[in-house]
């Protein structure tokens, strides 16, 4: 006897499960006898019409999926069933052995879906960065040339701050005319907002999204903004400096801080009470706008 293995949807597994309790049969069995039928009939019956592509799920394409920002159950119900469809699907990883946070959040949310890592070991040079994105855009190439769906996984957001445009606008180099679409996801300032019990915006209030560079000059602009909410991301390192110039604008009161939201030892809260020391890479800061006018 051989031994195989096939990937089944959660609906089948569920009612397999059933019919097994209702018959007092293995699953296995079941999956036998099953494939036995189908394998006997196929000589005399004609085949039975291929399976319904949902529209935007068919091959070739690449999708780039939004699996939340770490807690298992902020991955949406559209993320699980485009990977449970995917033909392959890949998460960025420092190293082949190197489990990424994206790869074990759909683990934990749907086991059943395989995952291949990309390395991404990107150094300061170019060539380290370039070499990183051809590999990773010829590994999709693989999938995408058999006529098959590709999906890549990213934490968040696949259009907020994540490698996947740029792996997306290599394949389009390489093949003009292959679809890519993307399944949004939660971020982590909403998680952080949710948590904390911060308002995002209200009523013409603006919201500001930036990452923390080298240079504290942009978000000191932004905090000149009382209007604007202002998210900080990958400011971790420097929260010192972020909570000395909340200070200075006079909008430390109010500002929140998730780090390793959804993470062993993941904490949220005021950034006062945590700004004397750098904190994670995985850290958002929100910086609510100033609303003291509000009844
Ligand atoms: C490369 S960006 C990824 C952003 C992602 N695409 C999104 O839509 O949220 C990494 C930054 O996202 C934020 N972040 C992601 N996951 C987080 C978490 N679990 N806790 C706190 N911040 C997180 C941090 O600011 C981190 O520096």
């Amino acid at each position: 006897m051989r031994k195989t293995s096939v990937y089944l949807p959660e609906e089948t597994k569920a009612a397999l499960h059933q019919v097994s309790l209702r018959w007092n049969r293995s699953e296995a069995q079941l999956i036998r006898e099953a494939i036995d039928r189908l394998v006997r009939s196929a000589d005399t019956e004609a085949a039975p019409a291929p399976p319904v592509v949902p529209p935007g799920l068919e091959g070739p394409r690449l999708i780039g999926v939004g699996v939340g920002p770490s807690a298992p159950d902020l991955i949406t119900q559209r993320a699980i069933r485009v990977l449970e469809r995917a033909d392959r699907v890949f998460a960025a990883s420092t190293a082949p052995d190197a489990i990424a946070r994206a790869e074990a959040i759909v683990r934990s949310a749907a086991p059943e879906v395989a995952i291949d890592r990309l390395p991404f070991v990107i150094t300061d040079t170019p060539d380290s960065r370039d070499g990183c994105f051809e590999r990773a855009a010829d590994a999709l190439l693989s999938v995408l040339d058999r006529g098959q769906i590709a999906a890549f996984i990213t934490l968040g957001d696949p259009n907020a701050y994540s490698t996947f445009p740029e792996l997306a606008r290599r394949v389009t180099a390489k093949r003009p005319g292959v679809p890519i679409t993307t399944v949004p996801g939660i971020m982590a300032f909403q998680e952080l907002a949710a948590a904390t019990g911060t308002v995002l915006a209200e009523g013409d209030e603006r919201i500001d999204i930036a990452t923390m560079g080298d240079d504290l000059a942009p978000l000191s602009a932004a905090l000149a903004k009382s209007h604007s909410t202002v998210i900080l991301y990958k400011g971790g390192r420097r929260l010192p400096e972020i909570a000395a110039q909340l200070s200075e604008h006079d909008r430390l009161v109010g500002a929140v801080i998730g780090e390793l939201m959804g993470l062993p030892g993941g904490r949220n809260g005021p950034v006062a009470e945590v700004a004397d020391r750098p904190a994670s890479y995985l850290a958002t800061v929100i910086v609510p706008a100033q609303r003291d006018d509000r009844p």
